[in-house]
């Protein structure tokens, strides 16, 4: 998959731009607050539908404007994909090719990326809930079934958490059965996806981990243990584990188990990565594993995806630095800095520099 060109119009800085992407290497270069970022969140935006750093699309509309407008146009092993996003203040619409598209699930798998910003160093040092919405992002993003299975069990979840709040308990011991009969199904297709996902990508960060490092380093990730099984098997066990805690629940007044719950660990030379890594091992551990992203999307969809990498070199030291590149020869990468040529090391690419929303050509 390859973007070859994106169009910003009114988009965050930006009043009217386009940027010209070529095969591999394109650095977006240029000082502190000139729009770098919002190029890369440009992209993610396109190929997911959200932005990875806004909650509101509104945001993203430059000040003073009343929409705003992107749309790349990329290649793809199916022939050309035009996407195309205008965002108002009372919503959005995106095409692809021409046409519009109404539900959410349709935008995903259109134009694939990876993308790392700073943000997903919090994929190691955070709590669950980031290492949830990485499984989440990616995943949706190759299977339709998981981005599926994932919104009725957050819709399903949300009523089972309000009823838990019930003031009648007849009620709620009566509802209970009938709203986890359907909470573990989607539960299950849930649980079995990541844990197929995460049994892929392991072994691969650990590779890349291990070649950005030059073998001084290992990292290991380790799936949820309870998740062995068929999903039949799973949705099961999912329904027996909600049963014996409704107890436990009502008390809470939440639901306390289930994949809402879940988490993967993640260690560099035999200790917890959360606790014990250095920033510099911290970045590398991330990257690694979206380099095994990109693998993972290789081979479930047939080509290789956009990269998109944010900010990525700082904290990295020189030789991994120059890893990393190395690593990413073939792939088309969209890389910000505030130097293009400190991270380049003679290897040729398109240099891009960014200024006040503008391309300076
Ligand atoms: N909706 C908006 N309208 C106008 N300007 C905006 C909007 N949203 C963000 N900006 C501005 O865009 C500028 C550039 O942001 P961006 O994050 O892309 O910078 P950057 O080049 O990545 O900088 P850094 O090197 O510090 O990461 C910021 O100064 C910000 O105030
Ligand atoms: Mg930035």
């Amino acid at each position: 998959m390859r973007i070859k060109n994106l169009n910003l119009k009114n988009f965050r800085n930006y009043a009217d731009e386009r940027l010209d992407f070529s095969e591999g290497l394109n650095v977006l270069f240029g000082r502190n607050a000139q729009g770098k970022t919002n190029c890369a969140e440009a992209v993610y935006y396109l190929c997911t539908g959200t932005s990875p750093r806004s909650k509101r699309d509104r945001q993203l509309i430059r000040h003073g404007e009343e929409y705003a407008e992107i749309s790349a146009l990329a290649e793809g092993r199916y022939g050309n994909i035009d996407i195309y996003a205008k965002i108002t203040e009372n919503g959005r619409e995106i095409k692809i090719n021409g046409n519009r598209i109404t539900r959410n699930a349709d935008i995903l798998g259109n134009l694939f990326c990876v993308f790392f910003s700073p943000h997903e160093l919090r994929l190691i040092q955070d709590g669950p809930d980031e290492r949830r919405r990485f499984l989440n992002v990616s995943i949706s993003q190759l299977s339709r079934p998981y981005y599926i299975a994932l919104s009725r069990y957050n819709r399903i979840l949300e009523q089972r958490n309000n009823l838990l709040k019930e003031k009648n308990t007849d009620i709620i011991f009566d509802s209970l059965p009938v709203w986890d009969e359907e909470l573990c199904k989607y539960a299950a297709t849930v649980a079995r996806r990541r844990a197929d996902f995460i049994e892929k990508l392991a072994p691969i960060a650990a590779e890349a981990h291990s070649f950005l490092t030059e073998g001084a380093e290992e990292l290991k990730i380790s799936p949820e243990k309870k998740y062995k099984g068929s999903e039949e098997e799973l949705k099961k066990r999912i329904y027996n584990e909600l049963s014996a805690n409704y107890e436990r629940d009502l008390r809470l007044g939440f639901t306390s188990c289930g994949p809402h719950r879940d988490d993967f660990e993640i260690a560099i030379n035999g200790v917890d990565a959360k606790t014990y890594a250095s920033q510099g091992q911290t970045r590398t551990a991330a990257l690694s594993i979206k380099l095994a992203e990109v693998e993972i999307f290789k081979e479930l969809s047939g080509e290789y995806p956009v990269l998109v990498l944010d900010d990525v070199m700082s904290e990295l030291d020189l030789p991994r630095r120059k890893k990393l590149v190395e690593r990413t020869g073939g792939l088309q990468t969209i890389l910000t800095c505030t130097h293009a040529e400190r991270v380049l090391y003679g290897i040729s690419s398109n240099k891009i520099r960014i200024e006040g929303g503008k391309v300076k050509r």
